[in-house]
């Protein structure tokens, strides 16, 4: 975390520990932090702060957004169709999974070998009937930016009564959202993506948009989300978010220089790498590569060891490594997606981290396709 929200959030865990929605004093502190924390992110976000709704992280956020805006279309009688992309974050794709399984026309449109949703494709699949569509800002895999605004215009043309929703968990860091967004209705977010806690997030829901709670109870978050909020997560969160704000400029080139560094080192020391997501339509903390002749699963035990920690989409299930829906939508054969790994970038990322990737990496990659010749 950001020291700046470790520090915000502390008193929020010890002296002023009252319930929000309370009467008393304590409680009426407690509620003014809340009610700070929310003007930030309503003002990092282009949102007026009634339109801000405080959740459990970005997954309740996706949820909330899809399930929430169509079945409160649904119950209006506006439509049943639900349009997404195939290489959303699961917290979207299992929305619209439930979705589906409630009778809703869900459509998943492709995307190219580019990691850029298929503009051509999203407009066949939308109709009158549809009434929520929703294509994420930043893919949490291959950091492509995706292109709202083209997407934003497509669902007015051929699904007016539709609503927006982006899922701009990945985003934040690295693009202004407000901009991004501002032709969406819905927008998530998670505060452990830009150096806040894990687990609070942000739902946007801008022009009154209806939404069918998940939560029900107390009525908390304007009937949107019932629960006592988590008030040190949300002063956190927004203490992340200012200072996200106010550097981001600075970060994203001092990052985009170490990122490029990485990769261009990889791709020198390195033979037979090839990459993932267009590099220009990309953010600056992603680098993404395939090693042909390195199972991702292996390299990622060999990088861990020597102390640098990296991803691999594919997911372990039942001891079988599975290529990540993200790239199999993208279009990798299963052996370059199971050979393709991703090295994240943030403001914690220092030249030194760099240095060590490169160091590691490549000797680890000599070792790992030696071992696989001899076999
Ligand atoms: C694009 C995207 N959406 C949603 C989420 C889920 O957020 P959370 O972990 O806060 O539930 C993530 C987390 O990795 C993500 O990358």
């Amino acid at each position: 975390m950001r020291p700046e929200a470790v520090d915000a959030m502390l008193p929020y865990l010890s002296d002023c520990f009252a319930n929000p929605s309370g009467g008393h004093a304590a409680a009426q502190a407690a509620k003014a932090a809340l009610e700070e924390a929310r003007e930030v992110v309503a003002g990092a976000l282009g949102a007026d702060p009634s339109e801000v709704v405080i959740t459990a992280g970005g997954t309740e956020a996706d949820n909330l957004a899809i399930e929430g805006a169509a079945r409160a279309a649904a119950a209006a009688g506006r439509g049943r169709g639900v349009v997404t992309t195939a290489f959303e974050h699961k917290g979207v794709l299992a929305a619209c999974d439930r979705l589906d399984h409630e009778g809703f026309r869900v459509n998943r449109v492709g995307v190219g070998r580019d990691g850029i949703v298929d503009l051509e494709a999203l407009a066949e699949a939308l109709d009158a009937d549809t009434v929520v569509v929703s294509v994420m800002l930043v893919n949490n895999e291959v950091g492509t930016i995706q292109p709202l605004d083209e997407v934003a215009a497509v669902v007015t043309t051929k699904a007016a009564g539709a609503v927006l929703h982006t899922d701009a968990v990945q985003a934040v860091p690295w693009l202004d959202v407000a901009a991004a967004t501002a032709h969406g209705q819905l927008v998530s977010i998670s505060a452990h993506k830009f150096g806040g806690p894990k687990g609070t997030g942000a739902l946007v829901a801008r022009d009154r948009v209806p939404l069918q709670p998940l939560l029900e109870g107390g009525g908390q978050e304007r009937g949107m989300r019932a629960g006592t909020v988590n008030v040190a997560g949300a002063v956190a969160m927004a203490a992340a978010l200012r200072v996200t704000a106010q550097q981001r400029d600075a970060e994203v080139a001092r990052v985009r220089t170490l990122r490029d560094r990485l990769l261009d080192g990889i791709l020198a020391e390195v033979p037979d790498v090839f990459t993932n997501g267009d590099p220009r339509r990309k953010v600056a903390g992603n680098c993404h590569v395939g090693i042909r002749g390195v199972e991702a699963e292996a390299l990622l035990v060999a990088l861990d060891r020597a102390g640098v920690y990296a991803a691999a989409g594919s997911s372990c299930s039942s001891g079988a490594a599975e290529p990540s829906h993200v790239l199999a939508a993208m279009g990798l054969s299963r052996s370059d997606a199971l050979a393709s790994i991703r090295l994240s970038l943030g403001f914690a990322s220092t030249e030194a981290d760099v240095d060590r990737a490169l160091e590691v990496l490549p000797d680890a990659v000599r070792r790992l396709r030696a071992h696989a010749l001899a076999v």
